[in-house]
This record gives C-alpha cells, sequence and structure tokens, in this order.
C-alpha cells in the first residue's frame, strides 16, 4: 500500500556554515542511495532551525525509512504531521529533493499563509503544499559548499 508520511524535527547539525552543508550532504547521499533502493520518493525542506520531510512508498519502506530517521542524532524532536494511504506519488521524480529555505522563498511562505517555516503548527496538508510548490521550481539533489 502507497503511503505519505510527513514529519517534522529540530536540526542539530548546527548553523550555516561549511558543517552544516556537508552534514546535509552526507544526509542527502544516504537518502537518495537508499530511497532508490527502497523506493521511496519525497522531499526534504531545511531553514537551519527545523527539517521537515514528506516520504512516500510502500507502508514497510517508509516504516523502516522512518525508524533509521527516528535514531539519528543528527536531528532530535521526530514528530509525526500526517501519514496515510496515497493513490499517487506527488514527489515521483525525486527520491529525495531538498529545498534549503532562505529569505528568497518569504513570497512562496506567504502565499502558504507563513511568515517563516514552523512545522509545529503547520497542518501537514500545507508542508506537502509547500514542498509542491518548491518543487515546480526544482529541488537540490545536495548543495555545493557555497549555498552556506
Ligand atoms: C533529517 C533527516 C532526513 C533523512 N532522510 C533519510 C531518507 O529519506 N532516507 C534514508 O534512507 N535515510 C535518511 N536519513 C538518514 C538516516 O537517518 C540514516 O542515517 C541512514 O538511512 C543510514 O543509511 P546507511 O545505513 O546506508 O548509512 C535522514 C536523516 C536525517 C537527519
Amino acid at each position: 500500500m502507497l503511503t505519505r508520511l510527513v514529519y517534522h524535527s529540530e536540526n542539530h547539525l548546527g548553523a550555516a556554515d561549511g558543517k552544516m552543508i556537508a552534514g546535509l550532504n552526507a544526509i542527502m547521499d544516504a537518502s537518495n542511495r537508499n530511497n532508490q533502493r527502497d523506493g521511496i520518493t519525497g522531499a526534504l525542506l531545511f531553514d537551519t532551525l527545523w527539517f521537515v520531510q514528506i516520504l512516500e512508498g510502500e507502508r514497510d519502506a517508509v516504516s523502516a525509512a522512518l525508524r533509521r530517521i527516528m535514531s539519528d542524532d543528527r536531528h532530535d524532536a521526530v514528530t509525526i504531521m500526517d501519514a496515510r494511504p496515497a493513490s499517487e506519488r506527488l514527489f515521483g521524480n525525486w527520491w529525495m529533493g531538498l529545498a534549503l529555505l532562505r529569505d528568497e522563498h518569504k513570497t512562496v511562505l506567504a502565499r502558504h499563509g507563513l511568515a517563516k517555516l514552523d512545522p509545529r503548527k503547520m497542518p501537514g496538508e500545507q508542508a506537502i503544499a509547500l514542498a509542491l510548490e518548491l518543487a515546480q521550481s526544482g529541488l537540490n539533489r545536495r548543495l555545493t559548499p557555497t549555498a552556506a
């Protein structure tokens, strides 16, 4: 059964510097490798304080990925925002696509009723809609060191 799960968590990678970018890229490399193997697609939104991730795939595969992700000390306080059966993939082009949220995304966030990314107040559907709009202008496979 195809399932879509949305969660948020708190970043433990540190502030916006080269080390954070390297940490993010290590996560993205493992995600793309494993998700391709496991038939998982999705998006990862990151604003240096918060992660919001959408995982879609077979329920067993998504559950196994979530168990690994939850025990990862590069973040903390993993909180499920939504999980339900899905009839189709929304992020089928991305084993995992990354969106690093910056000032230039303010207008996109505002269109979704948000001054900034605060996933504690965000329904899962809102996170999915935001990720879909960000995906329209392209997500990242990984970041270049200058992205910080
Ligand atoms: C915010 C965040 C998102 C992650 N997303 C994924 C993911 O989509 N898929 C995945 O396999 N691992 C993901 N990981 C990494 C896992 O926690 C874990 O390190 C990895 O799956 C281990 O893979 P390996 O045994 O191949 O090294 C994520 C980690 C963090 C902190």
